[in-house]
């Protein structure tokens, strides 16, 4: 019998400012109760032209494989998901593979399908595990992206930036995953997308919000068989969240989907079922995604990471299901498992330090890195300094048509 495979290590590594929705609402002229009720999000991460998704995705990696003692010669697979990428051929993945020092033995490759990359290399590295190839060394998964859409629309509220780094390997150390429960869909839909001269997406946001819920449908069936009942097993739901509220509105279809019919608005004993089993499975789990915003392929291991981090001892050996959706779309649900390990891991995971440490943009500054990054791809020199960053890797412009990275330390 093959040995369990899954996470093994995982990390978070955000941009340095974020932006408050409750500012940006009254920029706009809108209720901020839309934004923080409405849509569930108290702030957004916003990259600076600086940050790019090399720079947020070499971060995260290092993290990851620093706090959980991983040597970068382990790694054989690495596979970057990613909406954002730099390049029309060139991959996100190699660039990082040369920043964090990896073995040229190793493949390595970028995943494109809107917020659904990382799930497909998730999947990916569990099938190279198991067929053997793997030769004792694990995988990393690094998903990174920033959500951009134009200013005054409706998606603005839904913007975030982060990477989330995920290892992959067999008897892993946080969570193992059940391949025999993974089940997929795949579906060609306009719900959102990003022509390739264009810097921010286009979404038809209520339409991709019916599209989401139907991949859950079919994704879950493919899973687990239409009428299988499974929530009262399920210690926690975890779901693509491109907005907090997002995920809320998949958990009643989730209930829905189990008790075969809708949910009734005006039934005090449906609205106290729904608001039981969200307390309960899915709503602790979305703090970190309502700080950050929307981080496409990592939106729903960002979750996962929240849900570590505060309940790995409560949930040790206990089930948690997995929604990952990419416009477009795809989507695959699966199940997984707690590690009686992973609860030793919880505060190597847990990234609020960092966040209470972000800088908090005023509507000006925000409209201002807007405007910068929309030049960044063609700019011959950018300086870090000028938004206010000193330490880290940093995209400092295009030469010779080739993408400067540049390792900064503030002097002590
Ligand atoms: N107080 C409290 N709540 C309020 C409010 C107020 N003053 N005003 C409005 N609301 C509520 C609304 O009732 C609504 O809640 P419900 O959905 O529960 O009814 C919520 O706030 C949002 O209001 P609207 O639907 O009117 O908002 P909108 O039309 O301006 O935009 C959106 C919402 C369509 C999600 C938009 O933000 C968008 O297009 N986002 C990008 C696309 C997206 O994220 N789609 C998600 C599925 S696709 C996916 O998951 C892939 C991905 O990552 C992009």
């Amino acid at each position: 019998m093959n040995s369990p495979v899954g996470i093994d290590a995982a990390a978070f590594a955000g941009p340095h400012a974020c932006l408050d929705l409750a500012d940006l609402a009254a920029a706009r002229g809108v209720d901020p109760d839309k934004f923080v009720l409405g849509l569930g999000q108290r702030r957004m991460a916003i990259a600076s032209p600086c940050e790019d998704t090399v720079t947020l995705a070499v971060d995260a990696g290092r993290r990851a494989l620093a706090a959980f003692d991983i040597d970068p010669a382990e790694i054989g697979t690495l596979i970057v998901g990613t909406e954002t990428g730099v390049d029309h051929s060139k991959p996100v993945a190699v660039y990082v593979h040369e920043l964090l020092g990896l073995d040229a033995r190793c493949r390595t490759f970028e995943t494109k399908h809107a917020c659904y990359g990382a799930m497909a290399g998730l999947t990916a590295s569990m099938d190279w595990i198991a067929a053997g190839r793997a030769r004792g060394r694990k995988a990393l998964v690094i998903a990174s992206d920033i959500a951009r859409y134009g200013l005054g629309t409706p998606g603005e509220p839904t913007q975030g930036a982060g990477a989330v780094a995920l290892v992959v390997a067999d008897r892993p150390r946080l969570l193992t995953v059940d391949p025999a429960t993974i089940g997929d869909y795949t579906r060609q839909v306009m719900d959102f997308w990003r022509p390739l001269y264009s810097k921010v997406a286009f979404a038809d946001g209520h339409y991709s919000i019916q599209c989401y819920l139907d991949a859950l449908v079919g994704a879950r069936a493919d899973a687990v068989g239409e009428g299988a009942a499974l929530l009262d097993e399920l210690a926690a739901c975890l779901y693509h969240v491109p907005f907090v509220k997002m995920a809320k509105k998949a958990h009643q279809r989730h209930l829905e989907i189990e008790r075969g019919a809708p949910l009734d608005r005006d039934s005090d004993a449906d609205r106290q079922a729904l608001a039981a089993s969200l307390s309960s499975r899915v709503e602790p789990w979305l703090t970190l995604n309502a700080e950050i915003g929307n981080i496409y392929t990592g939106s729903l291991f960002l979750s996962l990471i929240d849900l570590l981090r505060q309940a790995a001892e409560r949930f040790s050996g206990r089930t948690v299901s997995l929604f990952s959706y990419g416009s477009g779309c795809g989507a695959t649900f699966c199940l997984g498992e707690i590690t009686g390990t992973a609860a030793q891991w919880a505060s190597a995971l847990d990234p609020s330090e960092d966040l209470a440490r972000r800088y908090r943009l005023n509507i000006e500054d925000y409209e201002r890195l807007v405007r910068d990054g929309e030049q960044a791809d063609t700019a011959e020199s950018l300086d870090p300094t000028s938004y206010g960053l000193s330490d880290g890797l940093f995209y400092v412009g295009t030469v010779d048509h080739q993408r400067r990275y540049v390792e900064s330390r503030a002097e002590r």
